[in-house]
């Protein structure tokens, strides 16, 4: 196993460029199958020796808005200096944990293809994530994930991604998890939609906390929602737990192997290499889990993922930059790591020996430890479903200054239990979710101030909101008509007050059927539908509450 291990031709290849012998293009894909990755090309076992690769950004999770980070997969130079020593400690995955989508990637991904190393990405970028505080899955969100997924699918070399990495963090932040599932869910969608490569999978990278295990289970189960589905590919698991010399029972390996053996995808240590802090600072790592993660743990577990490459801050780092970042300077950490990893032969299963046998698990039931409910999750988040249904309202939001938003949400939200405010809730917690929970607060606020409006006379008094909103000609371009009518009644996804996907009755999105002229008729939800010249407008039905207009 040593030979194949060190990949001396790869090495050579890879340093001599696409004319060597090694072209990056005949990297094959990983899959995911059962609890397993293999290798396309021979059905081979497919173990993770990864390293944490991010310069500048620290993982565990920042809301500061000053946050940056340094794109590891856009700096050829430094990817060029590191891969004669990440291939010293045998390294075939990297973890990114932020890449620039509007940067070029293809130096590094070709370099690193040419020698047999993967990539697993974050989605996230410190200023764009889904926060553990304040979780939303929404459509700036979206559209960073699905960049991200844009500009690394073509590389061949990429076994997919994460859609959070350790969002859940403490007890108190478990609704989080619902809107990671249904990033994870929309994520999977997308990268089917594009037709882009179908082993490309989109898993969740947990920290190691006290509900782990309700966790795993909720991210891995199925709670039957049709469409897409909402499994994760891969569970990555940031582990801390076997310090210095460890072992298999007090590290808990030994209880998370048992655990884990029943589950249906692959399962890695997507962060490992706890340090321990001495006197005089931190202890010199010697790593001895390795042995055991690449022993007999492989049945369960597919490798790990070291932390971290780049020195920073909190000392993790193998190696330290050195001349102004041109040439690197392995510490012992790095030196008991390679000693360690060229010792192991792990036992692998062929793919043709092997049958899947674990099913999903149930998902976790909602209780005092455990909030979000499992069904429903938020709805897909679409872009164009927001487009359209801002540009069909007959009030609309016209500023962008969002700071003046919030006094007009509370003021709306507040109106008749809530009601105007139905189409855009989002609380895990009960499962209250609108179908228009994930669009931008401008388009948001636009709905509720059109749900106030067409309840209060629509008059041209009850848009304005001290001068954010403004009336306008509802118009809508093809594809929209579709698109808002699948939100509407009968497909049980319309906002809804009452929450648990019961549609509401006058708050519908209706398109009318006829083509021509002004026609009125009422849809199978109970939505009257006006259709207009343009074909769409927004419908209130009968109990229209002539309350006093809103004076800010
Ligand atoms: C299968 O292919 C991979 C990638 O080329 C290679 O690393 C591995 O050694 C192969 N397995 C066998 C049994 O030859
Ligand atoms: C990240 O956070 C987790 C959980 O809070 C902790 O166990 C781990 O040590 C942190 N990692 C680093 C590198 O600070
Ligand atoms: C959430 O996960 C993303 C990775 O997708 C990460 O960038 C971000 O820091 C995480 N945020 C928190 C608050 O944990
Ligand atoms: C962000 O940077 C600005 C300008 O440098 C500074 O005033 C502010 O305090 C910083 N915020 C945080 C949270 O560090
Ligand atoms: C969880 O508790 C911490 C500390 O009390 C608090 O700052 C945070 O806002 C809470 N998060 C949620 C989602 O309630
Ligand atoms: C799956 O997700 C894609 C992308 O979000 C979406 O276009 C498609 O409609 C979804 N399919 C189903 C059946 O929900
Ligand atoms: C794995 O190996 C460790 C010692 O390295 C041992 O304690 C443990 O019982 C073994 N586990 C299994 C499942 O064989
Ligand atoms: C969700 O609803 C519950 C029950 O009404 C409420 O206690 C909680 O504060 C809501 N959560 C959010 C984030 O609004």
């Amino acid at each position: 196993m040593r030979g194949t291990w060190t990949g001396i031709a790869a090495v050579a290849a890879a340093l001599m460029g696409r004319a060597g012998a090694a072209s990056y293009d005949d990297i094959p894909d990983i899959e995911v199958y059962g609890q397993h990755f293999f290798y396309t090309n021979n059905g081979s076992q497919f173990l993770l020796r990864g390293v944490a690769y991010q310069q500048n950004y620290e993982p565990n999770g920042t809301a500061d808005s000053n946050a940056s980070y340094t794109d590891p997969l856009a700096d050829s130079a430094g990817c060029k200096r590191d891969l004669p020593y990440l291939q010293q400690i045998f390294t075939n995955v990297l973890r990114v944990y932020a890449i620039d989508p509007s940067q070029n990637h293809d130096e590094c991904m070709e370099l690193f293809a040419s020698a047999g190393i993967y990539v697993v990405a974050d989605l996230g970028e410190p200023k764009t994530s889904i926060e553990a505080d304040a979780p939303e899955w929404n459509v700036e969100l979206y559209r960073r994930y699905t960049s991200v997924v844009d500009s690394l699918s073509k590389y061949k070399n990429v076994i997919g991604f994460f859609a959070g990495n350790e969002n859940v963090s403490a007890g108190n932040q478990t609704a989080a998890a619902a809107f990671v599932k249904a990033a994870v869910r929309d994520i999977k969608g997308y990268i089917s939609s594009q037709n882009y490569r179908s082993t490309m999978g989109v898993g969740y990278a947990t920290a190691d906390v006290p509900v782990r295990d309700e966790l795993a289970a909720y991210f891995a189960c199925e709670p039957g929602n049709s469409g897409n589905s909402t499994q994760i590919d891969f569970w990555g698991y940031n582990v801390y737990s076997w310090c210095g010399e460890s072992n298999y029972a007090s590290s808990q390996y030994g209880e998370r192997y048992d655990f884990f053996s029943d589950y249906p995808v692959p399962v890695f240590f997507a962060e490992y290499g706890c340090i321990v802090g001495v006197e005089g600072g931190p202890e010199h790592r010697p790593f001895t889990e390795v042995e055991v993660l690449y022993g007999n743990m492989t049945n369960v577990f597919s490798g790990g993922i070291v932390y971290q490459w780049f020195q920073s801050e909190n000392d993790y780092g193998l190696v330290q930059l050195e001349d102004n970042d041109a040439s690197v300077s392995p510490y012992p950490d790095f030196t008991s790591l390679r000693s360690q990893l060229a010792s192991v032969s792990p036992t692998t299963t062929q793919r043709s020996r092997y049958t899947p046998s674990n099913s999903a698990p149930a998902c976790p039931t909602t209780g005092s430890s455990w909030l979000p409910v499992a069904s429903p999750l938020p709805p897909a988040v679409n872009p164009q479903l927001c487009a359209c249904m801002a540009a069909s309202l007959q009030c609309n939001i016209k500023s962008t200054d969002e700071t003046k938003y919030e006094d007009v949400f509370n003021y709306l939200c507040e109106q008749h239990d809530g009601k105007y405010c139905a189409g855009i809730q989002h609380n895990a917690t009960t499962g209250d979710f609108g179908a228009l929970g994930g669009c931008s607060p401008k388009d948001k606020l636009a709905w509720v101030a059109n749900e106030y409006f067409m309840d209060n006379g629509r008059s041209a008094s009850a848009c304005d909101f001290s001068g954010l909103a403004t009336t306008q000609a509802p118009a809508t371009s093809s594809g929209c008509g579709t698109l808002l009518n699948a939100v509407s009644g009968g497909t049980g996804d319309v906002p809804s007050p009452t929450g648990k996907g019961t549609a509401a009755v006058g708050t519908g999105v209706a398109q009318s059927s006829s083509k021509t002229g002004v026609a009125a008729s009422v849809n199978p939800g109970g939505f009257v539908s006006y259709g207009g010249v343009l074909g769409v407008v927004y419908a209130v039905l009968a109990a229209v509450s002539m309350a006093g207009m809103l004076v800010l």
